[in-house]
């Protein structure tokens, strides 16, 4: 979401974000910058005739976020390789299913920050990672959900450039279905935005992981799949002999959850779930 922040030129802005608001100086521009920021949306600074202009052309928003997107993205790249480069760390980004694929596109790999979505990526001189940011079909029908055929072709493309499946990482966007960390609360999609479904009183819960990702890993059985999507099912499993990792998501709350997974030859050495 885009958030403009109108210069009303009286020294006042005016934004509308939880709720309409006026901000008296730079100073409180910037703290709700930081918020909306931290909330995972882009504010934008314009005056009163640009918002006007804004307001009449949906192409011009549409071309206006794309750009924000980009900058913002390209800009934690640099930040990230200043800060990696230092440390001799590498990073392997890919976008998740909400992310627009001519936004990612736009990211070039650095020394330490690699583009690695859709790739197989040698990550030492004995582990491989397959990365896909795409999930299956969403109530909200992302820029990246994919149908379950296409999920598995991409997957299957990759997996026959892995030379060695024991020491393969999948750095799938999407869990496997009914796997324990892609438990949701249902939505009816019938009306937007969708609604959870309730039954005697209870939200119903599902499993909203994929049918095909999760062929992939009983059938393939690589050491590790590192998935995301489900903020809210955060936790470890196995399928077969493979480690599923989900982190979760709180970053509308300032936190960052991720997971720091050691591996061996053919093996996990140990795993923990990390928050800060
Ligand atoms: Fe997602």
């Amino acid at each position: 979401m885009l958030v403009p922040i109108v210069d009303m030129g009286d020294g006042t802005y005016k934004a509308d974000y939880i709720g309409l608001k006026t901000l008296r100086g730079p100073d409180e521009v910037k703290t709700l910058e930081l918020e909306i920021t931290n909330s995972g949306y882009y504010p934008y600074r314009c005056d009163k005739a640009e918002m006007d202009e804004l307001s009449a052309s949906k192409d011009r928003v549409d071309n206006l976020f794309m750009t924000v997107m980009r900058d913002t993205l390209t800009k934690w790249v640099d930040r990230a390789e200043t800060f990696l480069g230092q440390l001799g760390v590498t990073c392997y980004l890919t976008g998740g299913n909400d992310d627009y694929q001519q936004i990612l596109d736009a990211i070039h790999d650095t020394s330490h920050v690699k583009n690695a979505d859709n790739k197989v990526m040698k990550i030492d001189g004995t582990h491989e990672m397959v990365n896909l940011g795409w999930s299956n079909p969403t109530p909200w029908k992302c820029p990246r959900d994919h149908s379950e055929e296409e999920l598995e072709s991409a997957t299957e493309k990759m997996v026959a450039s892995v030379t060695d499946m024991q020491n393969c990482i999948f750095n799938i966007h999407v869990p496997p279905i009914e796997c324990g960390l892609d438990t949701v609360a249902k939505l009816d999609d019938s009306v937007y935005p969708p609604k959870p479904v309730f039954d005697k009183g209870q939200a119903v819960m599902i499993g909203a992981g994929s049918t095909s990702i999760r062929k992939e890993i009983e059938k393939h059985q690589p050491l590790v799949q590192l998935c995301g999507h489900v903020h809210e099912s955060r936790g470890t499993t196995r399928i077969g002999k493979t480690l599923i990792v989900n982190p979760g998501s709180d970053y509308p709350d300032g936190m960052l959850r991720g997971a720091i997974v050691n591996i061996g030859d053919k093996k996990i050495l140990s795993f923990q779930l990390t928050l800060g």
